[in-house]
């Protein structure tokens, strides 16, 4: 008997607030015309100040609940990947299991950078099929705006807020759900993506923070070569592990991080637009929250069909990176 983790379902939130570039340009020096060509991002959606990643987590999560037609009470498990937890420690994960029941459900948060959602989909899927727990929320949660700095033209054109969820089900013997996952971590380019601060490696001082030490400090150019070269090796190294090529997936979610990053995986692997999802435009850079955004446009968009393989993939922070293979449907 094959048990296997179907995705049962999905939510997603996005804050109200909308910052366009034309909004950037009377911030930083920049250029919606810049910020276009040279990454796609049209405009993201920022958090409120009374908005913190467990809240957009949570709300993503009781989407994801009623999609799936179970209640919180269901769940066995969370697994929450944030970069950016409402606090170090209590975790993001309880924090969510508190607004959604009184009833206590084991969780944890799971740090990966942007490949997060992906660790945090083969972290639930392997738990599923050790036997032990049936039904998972897995979130990608972060308000990546509460360490962006404003003063620094170079990242803050990128990002912006978002959460999503899936419910795991266990489903035995089945042919849908996560058929494989690829993921993989180097710390030499530890450097390249870091938030230097508020670690025990430099705790906050008053020269930490005058120095913005506990913001996101990006080196753009290696960043960009890293992601031109992993994101495709995550897709093959995916495909590969379940027994595919390149030419049997249907569909690819690829981290929106950088419209030319996803540019050069379509030109490297042929793929006509159909087979690719792209929201860049309308969300920036999300981190975790990506991946959940693009897939559910895809489903709303009726893009999606029972026995689709359809493949997540990221980048990120760590460095890491990886993917997902999953045969669509439940
Ligand atoms: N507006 C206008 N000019 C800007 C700018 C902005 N927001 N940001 C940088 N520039 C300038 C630079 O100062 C530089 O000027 P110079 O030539 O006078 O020195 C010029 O634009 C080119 O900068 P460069 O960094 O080479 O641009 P780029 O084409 O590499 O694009 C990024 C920069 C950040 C968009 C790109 O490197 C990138 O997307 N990297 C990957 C990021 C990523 O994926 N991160 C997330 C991982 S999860």
């Amino acid at each position: 008997m094959i048990t296997r983790a179907v995705v049962a379902g999905l939510g997603t939130y996005v804050p109200e607030a909308v910052l366009t570039n034309q909004d950037l340009e009377k911030i930083v020096e920049t250029s919606d015309e810049w910020i276009v060509t040279r990454t796609g991002i049209r405009e993201r959606h920022i958090a409120g100040n009374d908005e913190t990643t467990s809240s957009m987590a949570t709300e993503a999560s009781r989407r994801a609940l009623r999609d799936a037609k179970i209640t919180a009470e269901d769940l066995d498990f969370i697994v929450c990947a944030t970069n950016t937890p409402d606090t170090i420690f209590p975790s993001t994960a309880a924090r969510v299991q508190h607004q959604l029941t009184e009833k206590p459900i084991p969780g944890f948060d799971l740090q990966a950078g942007c490949t997060g959602l992906i660790y945090g989909m083969e972290t639930a899927s392997a738990l599923i099929k050790s036997g032990k727990y049936r039904n998972i929320l897995v979130i990608g949660a972060d308000k990546l705006t509460s360490i962006t700095d404003y003063e620094d033209r170079t990242t803050a054109v990128l990002f912006g807020d978002a959460a999503g969820a899936f419910v795991l089900q266990a489903n035995d013997n089945t042919e849908f759900g996560i058929l494989s996952s690829y993921l993989q971590a180097d710390g030499r380019g530890g450097d390249l993506l870091i938030q230097p601060g508020g670690g025990s490696l430099m705790p906050a001082s008053k020269e930490s923070v005058e120095t913005r030490q506990h913001y996101l400090k990006m080196n753009g150019n290696e960043t960009f070569r890293f992601a031109v070269k992993a994101l495709p090796e995550a897709v093959e190294e995916g495909l590969k592990r379940a027994g595919l090529e390149v030419g049997d997936m249907d569909l690819l979610v690829p981290h929106q991080a950088n419209l030319r990053i996803i540019d050069a995986a379509v030109r490297r692997f042929e793929l006509s637009p159909e087979r690719v999802v792209i929201n860049i435009d309308r969300y920036g850079n999300t981190s975790v929250a990506t991946i959940p955004l693009a897939l559910q446009e895809a489903r709303m968009e009726g893009r999606l069909h029972d026995g689709d393989v359809v493949v997540l993939c990221a980048f990120g922070a760590g460095l890491t990176w990886g993917s997902n293979v999953i045969r669509w449907g439940r």
